[in-house]
């Protein structure tokens, strides 16, 4: 037979009782110390040349490539939404050493730009990726030197006539994301020669080398062969994301991001808590912690909706302002509802 264990009245009685204040959802809300609002998340989209219809990304269920067209539609979407910004990805039909059509006025990303920029007008946030990586043939986020490795300098170049072409198509913020040194005060500078006062350096401060872009890298049919492990950071460093943010802000970042997001929480935090990062902090949830919590959740191993909304609500927690994810217009829905 079974046996059941009496339990004896109880000996001790706690004097603090925190479980008071979680005892209906009235009193959770009320005490909620974090909150998501729409206005926080902003929508990454991929727009490839050629296409007709959007065609989804494998490694990414729910995200597509999108066409011209169908950027469109979903952008107006997610603005519907209520989401804070745009943040664009061009895929190019033609690519090169040096990728011509990341600067080119008609290239993808530039004509995605001015589409939405005159269906939007100002209703929203528009902000572009400015990175060679979806335009290079080798797929490295710069330019090559003969030996193959990647050429900084030179690179600042590109990176310089990418900048004003994307303020020329309406880009509101240009996203620099390539980790080149240098990068933020050389198109800070072009910016302002070619009078494109009003457009804001978005900069990927804090990036590091990680596997979790690993989606990614069919989200925009990437060509590269090996890692970027000699431009990005590496995963083990902490104070090197001080320095690299601090390098940022002194160059003339309008924002600042540490990316990816979840791996990266305390330096989310430090950022945050650093009093002389004086501009608003952003955080991006990569291509492999959307594709990790889809994965998991259509194996039924976890609640997909609430782990979403957890996951979201710990990068705000950690001190991130702005939120990067490819749920943003399905969140900013469920928190408008
Ligand atoms: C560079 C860039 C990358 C991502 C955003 N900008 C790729 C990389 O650095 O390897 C990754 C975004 C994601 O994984 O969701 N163009």
């Amino acid at each position: 037979p079974v046996t059941t264990t009496p339990v004896p009245a109880p000996a001790f009685v706690p004097a603090d009782r925190p479980r008071r204040l979680r005892r209906t959802p009235a009193l959770r809300r009320l005490v909620a110390e974090t909150r998501l609002d729409p206005a926080d998340l902003v929508l990454p989209m991929f727009v490839k040349e050629g296409l007709t219809e959007p065609l989804p990304i494998s490694a990414m269920p729910g995200v597509a490539q999108h066409s011209r067209d169908s950027l469109r539609r979903a952008a107006a979407e997610a603005v519907t939404a209520g989401v804070g910004g745009l943040m664009l990805f061009g895929i190019p039909t033609v690519r090169d050493a040096v990728g011509s059509q990341a600067t080119e006025p008609d290239g993808i990303l530039n004509a995605a730009l001015r589409d939405l920029r005159s269906d939007l007008g100002d209703s929203t946030v528009l902000m572009a990726d400015l990175c060679l990586d979806e335009f290079t043939d080798h797929g490295h986020c710069g330019v090559l030197t003969p030996s193959g490795a990647v050429d900084n300098d030179a690179t600042l170049v590109r990176y310089q006539q990418m900048g004003v072409a994307q303020a020329a198509a309406g880009a509101d913020l240009v996203g620099t994301s390539g980790m080149m040194d240098g990068q933020v005060a050389a198109v800070r500078a072009a910016l302002d020669a070619e009078n494109h006062l009003d457009t804001g350096v978005f900069a990927y401060a804090a990036k590091y080398a990680s596997a979790f872009y690993g989606p990614f890298r069919e989200a925009v049919d990437s060509a590269l062969q090996g890692d970027r492990r000699t431009y990005q950071q590496d995963p083990a460093n902490r104070r090197e994301a001080a320095r690299e943010v601090a390098l940022d802000v002194a160059e003339g970042a309008d924002l600042v991001m540490v990316k990816p997001a979840m791996s990266y929480l305390d330096i989310v935090r430090d950022v945050a808590n650093d009093p002389t990062v004086n501009v608003p902090l952003a955080a991006y949830q990569i291509s492999g912690e959307y594709s990790m919590i889809e994965g998991a959740a259509d194996r039924g191993w976890i609640d997909r909706d609430r782990a979403i909304l957890e996951s979201l609500t710990s990068i705000r927690r950690a001190g991130a302002q702005i939120v990067l994810t490819y749920w943003a217009t399905e969140v900013a829905g469920w928190l408008r509802a």
